[in-house]
């Protein structure tokens, strides 16, 4: 007996049948609700509307819980690697040996961009923003890649071109805005390894390769690869449902990310922390203008639509941090501010009401400054990792039957039906 449930509207009762998820998540499927009802729902931020069924990721906010295609995400940060792991989002299932063989091989021979694409990077004003440039260079993608998605051997092509080719422009379009020489990616190097040396090698100074810099980095992008319906990927699939091509997507999504509520955080996170650092250390000023409802001020880095406990991931991201500062011998005053911010903050009433905890990002700029990542690149990094995430989310929508263009409906609250006054007779 399948479960439903009533609403009475106006004395009169409605059923609508109810969904339950694998792990027990219960929805009301509200699909002909306008058509049997006349009414709509309203839930600004979509705080509580489910816009899929998706079997790629599963979040917990309550719990703290995160798994890919059911792996908890623990496990994936401590074992696999980013090309595993966006590996298993894309394709749904641990890769064999030649599977994952054959996608690292994809990679490598995909990871030029075509040379014509240089003169693009080379004319972008110097203080231009490097998620600006991503978007902009990912949507020219299918200038130069116009074939798309006619077999499956072109579908995974495009995909791993697209996740290949946008490390591969990231890296470039730093060298190109600091009028440094490109530096080419390497049969010889893995992901990870590659990203860092075509950042950071020059001809005068080799970039020496660090495999805890390396592991890092895996587990920096493992922990970005996916988080199920979130801003950026909500606007992928809003745009991917239009059926336009997946490079058009996929820099909608990285516009999205940009935005300092999203992907932007992890940059504004570092900004606040110098700026306490600045004046004088004291977390005081920042934790009550956070609780200040009249203050638009946020204490970044905290708080989250979903999570309602420590974001697992922080957890992960901040042994990572406390693993390469002590490697390293580094003493980065901004960790011990952070860390001075959030045990205030996790005894104030203010955010244990709020359910505010760190999320993702409270600790991941800390990790990026290890990496020698520019603070003005620490959003492109979320949005590279982001990318499995994109890609397979966009690929469950387009293959999903039930799949329609999106086109939320709305409560008019403007003026009535008023006429056109010619320029002579207004006041
Ligand atoms: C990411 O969705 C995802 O999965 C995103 C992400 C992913 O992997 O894709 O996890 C990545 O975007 C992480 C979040 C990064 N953003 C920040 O760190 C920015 C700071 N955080 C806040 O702006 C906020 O917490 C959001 C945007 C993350 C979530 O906001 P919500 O769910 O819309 O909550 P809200 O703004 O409606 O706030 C609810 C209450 C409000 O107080 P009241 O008006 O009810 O009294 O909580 C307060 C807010 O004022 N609040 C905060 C706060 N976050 C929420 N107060 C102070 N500081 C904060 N950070």
């Amino acid at each position: 007996m399948s479960e439903s449930a009533k609403i009475i509207i106006d004395g009169k009762t409605y059923e609508f049948p109810v969904i339950t998820g694998s792990e027990g998540e219960k929805g009301i499927d509200i699909s002909e609700l306008r058509k049997q009802t006349g009414y709509i729902t309203l839930d600004p931020g979509y705080g509580n509307t489910g816009c899929c069924k998706s079997s790629i990721t599963f979040v917990d906010g309550e719990k703290g819980i995160l798994r890919y295609r059911g792996i908890p995400i623990e496990q994936l940060a401590e074992h696999s690697t980013f090309v595993e792991t966006a590996y298993i989002l894309i394709h749904g299932s641990l890769p064999n040996e030649k599977e994952l063989t054959n996608i690292r091989v994809m990679l490598n021979d995909n990871s030029l961009i075509h040379e014509d694409m240089q003169i693009f990077f080379q004319n972008f004003p110097r203080s231009s923003s490097p998620m600006g440039i991503l978007s902009a260079m990912v949507n020219t993608l299918r200038s130069f890649y116009p074939e798309l998605m006619d077999s499956e051997e072109d579908i995974e092509l495009t995909f791993l071109r697209l996740l290949s080719k946008a490390r591969t422009m990231a890296a470039m379009s730093y060298k190109i805005s600091k009028g440094h020489k490109v530096v080419y990616p390497r049969p010889d190097y893995t992901y990870c390894a590659n990203f860092l040396n075509m950042m950071f090698d020059s001809p005068v100074k080799p970039y020496i390769i660090d495999e805890d810099l390396v592991e890092a980095l895996n587990t920096f992008w493992i922990l970005h690869a996916d988080h199920e319906q979130n801003c950026s990927t909500a606007a992928v699939k809003v745009v991917g449902s239009g059926k336009v091509n997946i490079y058009a997507s996929i820099s909608a999504g990285i516009a999205a990310l940009w935005g300092q509520l999203h992907g932007g955080a992890n940059q504004a996170v570092i900004m606040m922390l110098s700026d306490i650092l600045k004046n004088g250390g004291s977390v005081d000023q920042v934790i009550s203008r956070a609780k200040d409802r009249n203050d638009a001020f946020r204490l970044m880095g905290f708080g989250h639509r979903v999570y309602k406990t420590y974001d697992p991931r922080a957890k992960i991201m901040k042994s990572t941090c406390d693993r390469l500062l002590s490697k390293f011998n580094i003493d980065d005053p901004l960790v011990d501010i952070a860390k001075k911010l959030e045990e205030v903050a996790l005894k104030d009433a203010y955010f244990i009401d709020h359910n505010l905890y760190p999320n993702i990002d409270f600790y991941s700029g800390i990790v990026l400054r290890v990496l020698g990542i520019p603070t003005n690149m620490f959003t492109v990094m979320f949005a590279i990792g982001r990318l499995p995430g994109w890609i397979a989310q966009w690929k469950e929508s387009i293959d999903d039957p039930d799949w329609k263009i999106s086109r939320p409906r709305q409560i008019y609250t403007g003026p009535n039906e008023n006429n056109y006054i010619p320029i002579l007779k207004r006041k």
